[in-house]
This record gives structure tokens, sequence and C-alpha cells, in this order.
């Protein structure tokens, strides 16, 4: 089964998704500059530059890219870029219109981090639709990481976000008609959960990330996946790179997915071949692997850009000054 996305190919399905913002000289030939052969940017791509989860990502990039062209931070255009993507009703795996766990609550997760490790998380947060700012207050005004729950939405009140009714009438509608055939079932399915995770590294050469998410639909009451968990969902080390994930949390979890990818870029692998590890790790860990769909994007110190997934159909945004476009992930299985 081929995914549900409508991609906006650049090459062929499966291309190789191997870019590069510093080494990709006018001088260079493509492969000297680990360009994909079937990614040829009309430009060299170069820093800022912003990458992210899926179609969805394209509005979101849009958003930061207005922060990073005027010179602002990463850690700014993060957050103004996820937050797009969360206010969007018509999205139904982020913010609001996510689609609500099994007993119609709308759960949401969101971390963020910045280029001095410093980072905020909110974890099973209701009725607030940006809860990538309040991971992001959580980063600022207190001296914790991670706050969740009813704790977490009594501290977004009290810092001035609004009470919202997050289940649209899409979504409820949704829910009521997996209601009739679930048997109140969660189950795991890929079609249910596309995390929007950004990666940005601004002028500067400082890099950030944000990942936010309403969880994988209809789950258990209580579950928090990936999104909020530095180390999984999103890791950010300024001295080597970043990555986040998307897909199934709970496989993210396991393996410490982005802080892996960080890693192991940090021991010499490009930003391609340590999202390439991450997901080999992931498939080795699964004996099951049915619906496990994965994916990393991972940015490092220098620009340079890698993706990768479990099976097909994962894509990512990018944009820099001369680029917005779709880019199809490599990966290991058709569906
Ligand atoms: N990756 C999002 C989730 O599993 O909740």
């Amino acid at each position: 089964m081929k995914s549900r996305r409508e991609f906006i190919k650049i090459g062929t399905v499966g291309g190789v998704a191997l870019l590069s913002a510093n080494s990709c000289a006018a001088d260079q030939t493509p492969e000297e500059a680990n360009v994909p052969v079937d990614f040829e940017p009309s430009q060299p791509i170069t820093k800022p530059i912003v990458v992210s989860t899926w179609n969805h990502g394209l509005d979101a990039n849009k958003a930061a890219w207005t922060v990073l062209e005027a010179g602002g931070t990463a850690l700014d255009a993060v957050e103004k870029g996820v937050r797009v993507t969360e206010s969007d009703p018509e999205n139904t795996s982020v913010g609001l219109g996510g689609l609500p766990d099994r007993d119609g609550n709308v759960t949401l997760d969101a971390c963020i981090m910045d280029h001095h490790s410093n980072c905020g998380a909110v974890a099973y947060l209701q009725h607030i639709e940006n809860p990538i700012s309040v991971a992001r207050k959580v980063m600022e005004d207190t001296p914790h990481v991670l706050l969740a729950g009813d704790g977490a939405l009594e501290f977004a009140l009290d810092k001035g976000f609004k009470k919202t009714n997050l289940l649209t009438a899409k979504s409820k509608e949704a829910w009521e008609n997996w209601l009739k055939e679930s048997e109140y079932q969660p189950q795991i399915n890929s079609e249910n959960h596309d995390t929007i995770g950004m990666l940005a590294l601004d002028e500067e050469g400082n890099l950030a990330g944000a990942c936010t998410t309403s969880g994988m639909a209809y789950k258990l009451h209580g579950r928090v996946g990936d999104s909020p968990i530095i180390g999984a969902g999103l890791f950010v080390d300024n001295e080597v790179g970043a990555a986040c994930a998307t897909g199934v949390g709970e496989a993210v979890i396991r393996t410490a997915g982005s802080a892996i990818v960080v890693e192991l870029m940090r021991h010499g692998k490009t930003p391609q071949e340590a999202c390439e590890e991450a997901v080999a790790r992931i498939i080795s860990k699964h004996k099951d692997l049915t619906n496990m769909q994965v994916g990393f994007i991972a940015l490092d110190k220098n620009g340079n850009v890698g993706c990768h997934s479990v099976y097909a159909g994962f894509n990512i945004a990018l944009r820099d000054k001369n680029h917005e476009e779709m880019v199809d992930a490599k990966y290991e299985k058709e569906w």
C-alpha cells in the first residue's frame, strides 16, 4: 500500500534525500556535494535552512522562513513554523482538530530545544491550541523540562493561554465513525499519526528544533508518544546537529531515536547515514513491523540534511533562500 499522501515529487519514489547546504558549491559535482542524483537543485542550498516533516511542513516552513530570512533565530523560527500546523483545523494529527483518544479527548504532546541544549516539553496537554508555545514557556520560565496533564494546563492558563475546544466537528465525526467498528481497541495505524517535526539552522549557525502532535488517533486515554520526549521525538546538539522523528512513537522511544541520530553524526556519520542506521535499529528491534512506520530527519551543523523511513511514503519539506521543495525520503520497505 502506498501512503495516502499526495506527494509533490521531485524525484522517483524512494528517491534519495541527501542534501547539502554548505558543500554544494557551484564548482562541486553533485556527487562530491552529497546531492542526490534525483534531486538537482537549480541553485546551491544555503544557510539559513528549515526542514520539516510531511506535506504540512510546506506551510509551516513558510512561517519559519519569515523569521530566518529576517535574520531571526532558529528557535523563533521553529516555534512560529509549527504553530501554523497546530492551528490548522483541517490537520487531524496536530493541535486543533487532532484526532482524539478512544474516549474522545484531544491530548497534545510537544517539545522544543535550542542551541544551548535548553529544552521544554508538554505531554497530555488538553484544551490548548499551541502546545509548542507552552513547551517554550516551560523551557524559559521554569526549572523543569516536562510538564504533563492538568499541571501543564494549569501552567498554560497561568501564562495567559486560552482554553479552546480542540475537538472539531470533523475530528468528532471521524472518532464517532471509528467507535462503530473499533470495538474500542486502539490500533497502531500509520494513517493516524503524522507529527510535525521541524529543524532549523539560522544565519548565526545555531540549530533548534520543535516537535508537536496530537499523537496516535484513538489511543488509550493517557498515552504519551515520543513527541514530547527529548531524545526520542527531538534532539538538538549545537556542536553536531539536530534530528526529529515521526511515526509510531513507541518504536522511537524504545530506540531513543533522535538522540541516536545526533550521536551517530557526532561519530562521523552523515545525516543521511545516521537516519538510515536509526531506521535499521527500529527494524532490528521489532519482530512485527506491521504498520510500524517511523521516519527521521537530520540536519547537521553545516546544513547537510538527511531523511529516511521504515516504509515508503515519508517526505520532508525543505526551505532555504533558493528552494521550497518536498523531498521523498528513501525507505526500507514497501507497504
Ligand atoms: N510520533 C507521534 C506519536 O507517536 O505520538
